[in-house]
């Protein structure tokens, strides 16, 4: 997730650019910049930090001219610097563009401007496409870039100037968002609706393969083939607060409806073409590497510590070697053993919970070889480690973790199936069958997303009981864990979550008439015997709401609602088992009139011991 901006008009652009670019410092804020055209040539001008670095830089010599454009960058490719800030240019200095998104086929395309004589100065995705421009570029900019577009592989929003071109923008978009905000003798270009919304309501929201060719006075918009597209004007009503959230009422449900977005981009470049394995470009392990350990230890904190628990099961099912899973407040204190021989894996969405980190730097001391799966590039964690894995979930926003969550559950199972093959300890037609469902899941996610309504009346239903308790085994208790987490923490309920075989040694004590409980029975492989769990709460008057998998129409006999999720391999099924618990979760403290994106003690990254 990154945030871009253009502008053509009458008027400076560096100012529209700046006042744009702090609306959209939600979708990322390592560093920022700007091109303006100043009747001669392109300046470019960026910072490393946040968006008050760059004006900082240049308040006192603003980039003087009326068309320009700016990012804001959250890193995926290449770390948090000057160098790597948009906007990137080719050769020559002659094509500028800004981009927020992924380019897959970037390895490769780079490999060959390398040879054609094309010389990089950063380490993103991004700066290819400026190179390519210019390698491609036939004296008509809307046919050049439509070239490189067709060269291009991945997810994109992306806007193009050129000195050679300097009354016109292009901008087109695939998987990523983009919007024009229509004025009068100026047009703007941006991410999202909030940079505009000072500036004009008429927008055109453009879609997948479209491609505007956009000056002062007019909006040109053709469709992948180049065929005109007649838009229909869509007039913003939001305040700007709403329109920061993308019309959502919180970012903790913004965040909850990006899931198939997120766990798309965490596998984007990790699945090999022919659909059959997993890349890991990042590792570069072998089987001997590999077997050189004893064991992974895993550390992490909060949610990032129940995405743990997932991976651990999925690394010893999968790939059979024995995993070890702790608190990173905890690791230290009890003297663990740590050696060469292990393989210590820190899991954190920010990258900077300081538990974490120390709990890294220790392993580290005792010899470990030390890997992180984190969300932030350049974070403290993501220096420190070894080796990295992003999850490019973009920025999380609210304090309670979600898409920060499926997306470390999917990067766990991509890393599992990874040691799996080397391992050869699953045959190839497994691997690629499980590669087959995990690619369903964005789409699944988004099924599971369609219909809150149920869930909506659940919420107000138990909204204010006292207590709930979440049951269920196997996979279904780690997915438990969470979903008891994040009622407790935005909503205030006390929840608990018990290994459903647990119960009865303590507490089914609690469970009395009319108390809540969610029971999770998403896992075939011990679905009877969660089930006589479950008929151990109903038998003591518990209101029961299930969890299963579609089709599983059985359950119904047994609980007093079911709420249904879609079917997959009962590896993957946490990743959609949680998606109704963050929304009860959501649901719940909105009936509380809970303040959700920031709750009361809690704060988004816990730098402190
Ligand atoms: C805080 C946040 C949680 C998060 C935990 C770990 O407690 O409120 O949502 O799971 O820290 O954070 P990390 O950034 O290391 O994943």
């Amino acid at each position: 997730m990154c945030g871009i901006v253009g502008y053509v008009g009458d008027n400076q652009a560096a100012p529209f650019l700046l006042e744009g670019l702090s609306k959209l410092e939600y979708r990322g804020y390592d560093s920022a910049g700007i091109a303006v055209f100043d009747g001669k040539g392109i300046r470019v001008e960026k910072s490393v930090g946040r968006l008050a670095a760059l004006r900082d830089k240049i308040k006192d010599n603003m980039p003087v001219g009326t068309i320009g454009i700016g990012h804001t960058r959250w890193a995926t490719h290449g770390r948090p610097s000057d160098r790597n800030a948009h906007p990137h240019t080719d050769c020559s200095g002659d094509f500028v563009i800004v981009h927020n998104g992924i380019i897959e086929n970037y390895l490769s395309l780079k490999e060959e401007l390398i040879e054609t004589g094309h010389d990089f100065k950063s380490e993103t995705d991004t700066e290819v496409v400026a190179h390519l421009l210019e390698e491609v570029y036939n004296g008509d900019f809307v046919s050049s870039v439509r070239e490189v577009l067709r060269r291009i592989e991945g997810s994109y929003s992306l806007v193009f100037m050129s000195k050679k071109h300097p009354e016109e923008l292009i901008c087109t978009k695939q998987d990523n968002p983009l919007v024009i905000g229509i004025g009068e003798g100026e047009n703007f270009i941006a991410s999202d609706i909030p940079a505009i919304i000072a500036r004009t309501r008429r927008t055109y929201i453009m879609n997948d393969g479209e491609l505007a060719v956009v000056t002062k006075d007019a909006i040109k918009i053709t469709n992948r083939a180049g065929e005109p597209v007649t838009k229909k004007v869509f007039e913003v009503n939001w305040n700007a607060e709403a329109a920061e959230k993308g019309g959502y009422e919180h970012f903790m449900l913004k965040e909850i409806h990006e899931q198939p977005k997120a766990v798309r981009d965490t596998m984007s470049q990790r699945i090999a073409k022919d659909g059959k394995s997993i890349v890991m470009k990042e590792l570069k392990w072998d089987a001997d590497y590999l077997n050189s350990f004893r064991k992974v230890h895993m550390v992490a904190c909060g949610t990032a510590y129940h995405a743990a628990l997932v991976g651990k099961f999925y690394i010893e099912r999968l790939a059979r070697i024995p995993v070890e899973v702790d608190v990173a407040s905890e690791f230290r204190y009890r003297q663990p053993i740590v050696d060469e021989s292990t393989l210590l894996i820190v899991v954190s969405q920010s990258g900077e919970t300081s538990d974490t980190l120390a709990a890294l730097k220790e392993s580290k001391r005792l010899g470990a070889k030390t890997l992180a799966l984190t969300n932030v590039v350049g974070s403290s964690i993501a220096r420190e480690a070894d080796q990295v894995l992003y999850t490019w979930a973009g920025p999380e926003i609210a304090v309670a973790s979600t898409k920060a969550y499926t997306t470390q559950i999917i990067l766990f199972f991509m890393l599992a199936l990874y040691m799996a093959e080397l391992k050869g300890s699953q045959t190839p037609e497994a691997v690629e069958s499980l590669i087959g469902k995990l690619k369903e899941i964005p789409a699944q996610i988004g099924e599971t997303l369609s219909d809150v309504e149920p869930i909506k009346t659940f919420a107000k239903q138990y909204g204010f009981n006292e207590d709930v308790f979440y049951i269920g085994r196997s996979l279904d208790y780690e997915v438990a864990l969470e979903g008891a987490l994040k009622l407790k923490e935005i909503s205030y309920i006390h929840a608990e979550a018990y290994a459903a075989g647990e119960l009865k040694h303590g507490t089914l004590a609690l469970i009395v008439e009319g108390v809540p409980v969610i029971a999770l029975a998403t896992q075939k492989s011990v679905y009877e015997k969660t089930l006589s769990n479950i008929k151990e709460v109903k038998a003591r008057d518990a209101v029961v709401i299930g969890i299963a998998a579609q089709g599983n129409t059985d359950l119904e006999k047994y609980v007093d609602h079911v709420i249904y999720i879609p079917n997959t391999d009962e590896l993957l099924i946490p990743i959609l088992a949680v998606v109704p618990l963050q929304l009860l979760a959501y649901y719940a403290a909105i009936t509380r009139g809970c303040d959700v994106d920031k709750p009361r003690n809690l704060a988004k990254s816990v730098t402190v011991e």
